[in-house]
């Protein structure tokens, strides 16, 4: 896609094309689950909707271009979006998590995650400083929401990035 310097014309055509099957500009909802293989492993680019929808396509690239960047991916579901990012961790790895979070993020962390041997460190991002006290070789993610819920407290998001990033942590801004 030729990209432009104004992100409401990005927005408008990130992905989106004519459908060839009927000329439709808006891209079809596709609810097929499995598509037609020409040969094993030969086919338009979608073989299986856990894999690959068109729709979702559209909707990914229309995200990342509202966030101006390479990638947007979609999950049907919150938890499902928070479930993939710890499984990005192996055992051993720590996380360090605001310590106003929406309850399923916590449970899930503490009651799932924690049995694989994922530790958690809950700390008030309201002031980043306590995010640096916690950082150590293990931390490897940390886990910002803004406003949190429930009480709404704001982080700064660069603020802690900037502490993370100096320790190689991927932050996650969980901002449903
Ligand atoms: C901050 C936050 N994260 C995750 C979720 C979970 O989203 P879902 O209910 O779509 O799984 C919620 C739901 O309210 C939320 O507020």
């Amino acid at each position: 896609m030729k990209t432009s310097k104004h992100i409401e014309t990005n927005v408008l055509h990130a992905g989106i094309e004519p459908d060839p099957s009927t000329g439709a500009i808006m891209t079809p909802i596709f609810q097929t689950s499995t598509y037609v293989q020409s040969a094993p492993g030969e086919h338009k680019g979608y073989e299986y909707a856990r894999t690959q929808n068109p729709t979702r396509d559209v909707l990914q690239k229309n995200i990342a271009a509202l966030e101006q960047m390479k990638y947007g991916l979609c999950f049907s579901t919150g938890m499902g979006a928070v479930d993939a990012c710890i499984k990005l961790l192996s055992p051993g790895d720590e996380v360090i998590a605001t310590n106003d979070l929406y309850g399923g993020s916590y449970r899930i962390f503490t009651t799932i995650f924690a049995k694989m041997g994922i530790n958690f460190h809950f700390v008030d991002m309201s002031d980043p400083e306590n995010v640096r006290a916690k950082v150590n070789d293990k931390t490897k993610m940390v886990w910002v929401e803004t406003p949190t819920n429930p009480l709404l407290r704001i982080i700064d998001i660069e603020a802690v990035s900037t502490i993370s990033h100096e320790a190689n942590a991927i932050v996650v801004v969980d901002s449903l």
